[in-house]
């Protein structure tokens, strides 16, 4: 496999067929109970940017993905490191054109919710730093963000985080500083940024090993290493689902592919989580 640990905007090359709905291959992709007639939670969940766009995010590859406003590279820890002030214009900007801090989850963060507190999902791996299946209240333990959160912003002095809001609230111009007295060091966003290694990447690769399927959702699984775990889930000969209205480069491996809507999708795959959303949601 592929050995690579930094988050990377590089488009790797694809594989395989595109473009198509496949029939399950195996078994019953969720056969819901174990041997021992217990629920099993045998599924791992990967997100990306197309959960969130019904909740107002753009996400980065669409036709209006914030890649058509920004430059992936101004968020490279490179040019952080290397000019602060401009770093955090961007940032600023970018944060403001999301939305991202204001945004509310929606039907699609409902369901993997309730998939996760009485259905069979194991994990939700999430690229998305919008803190949004916390704000459906998904089991904390439950959820995996590989790319941090961009609710936070971190002192790289002494550690001391600083809600995101509060920072772009007093934003004056120059990079951030830590209001901690004596200390006022340089201020990052807590999230993962280009060119740096991905932290909680373990934590997926442990959860995976327990599953017998994985379901991307809303990923165009073009942002590595997060990949790779698409890739190491085909080696192991574990399911591997893909909900999302593009193609993306293991469509031709994948034993299902819903080239659908995230909610339509979700809905199809756990209808008892989706009941219990909607039940939730009224
Ligand atoms: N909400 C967020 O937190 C957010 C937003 C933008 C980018 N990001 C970051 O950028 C990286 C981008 O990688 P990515 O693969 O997550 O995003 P991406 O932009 O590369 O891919 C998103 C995919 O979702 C599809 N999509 C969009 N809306 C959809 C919908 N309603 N139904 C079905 N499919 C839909 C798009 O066609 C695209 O293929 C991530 O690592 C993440 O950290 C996060
Ligand atoms: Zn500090």
């Amino acid at each position: 496999m592929r050995v690579q640990s930094h988050y990377t905007s590089r488009v790797h090359a694809s594989s395989g067929r595109r473009g198509m709905d496949l029939p399950g291959r195996r078994r019953k992709i969720f056969p819901g109970t174990g041997p021992s007639g217990g629920m099993r939670r045998d599924v791992v969940v990967l997100v990306g940017a197309g959960l969130s766009t019904a909740s107002g995010i753009p996400d980065y590859r669409s036709a209006e993905g914030l890649w058509t406003l920004f430059d992936p590279e101004e968020f490279h820890i490179e040019r952080f490191l290397a000019d602060p002030d401009g770093f955090w214009r961007r940032r600023v900007d970018l944060i403001q054109r999301s939305g991202i801090l204001d945004a509310e989850p929606n039907e699609g963060h409902r369901i993997l919710a309730c998939a996760a507190r009485d259905g069979p999902v194991a994990a939700i791996v999430t690229q998305n730093v919008d803190g949004l299946h916390h704000k459906a209240e998904t089991p904390i333990g439950r959820i995996i963000e590989v790319h941090g959160d961009s609710a936070r912003s971190r002192c790289i002095a002494c550690g001391r985080m600083e809600d995101t809001r509060a920072v772009v609230a007093r934003y004056g111009g120059g990079a951030p500083r830590c209001l901690r007295p004596r200390c006022g060091g340089l201020l990052r966003p807590n999230v993962v940024l280009f060119g740096e290694p991905v932290t909680r990447l373990g934590e997926a690769w442990d959860a995976l090993r327990g599953a017998t399927t994985l379901v991307t959702v809303g990923t165009s699984l073009q942002v590595w290493p997060v990949a790779g775990l698409v890739q190491e889930a085909l080696s192991a000969g574990i399911d591997v689902v893909i909900v999302n209205d593009a193609p993306t480069p293991f469509d031709g491996r994948a034993t299902r592919v819903l080239r659908t809507d995230v909610v339509e999708g979700l809905g199809r795959l756990f209808p008892d989580a989706a009941r219990g959303a909607a039940v939730h949601a009224s």
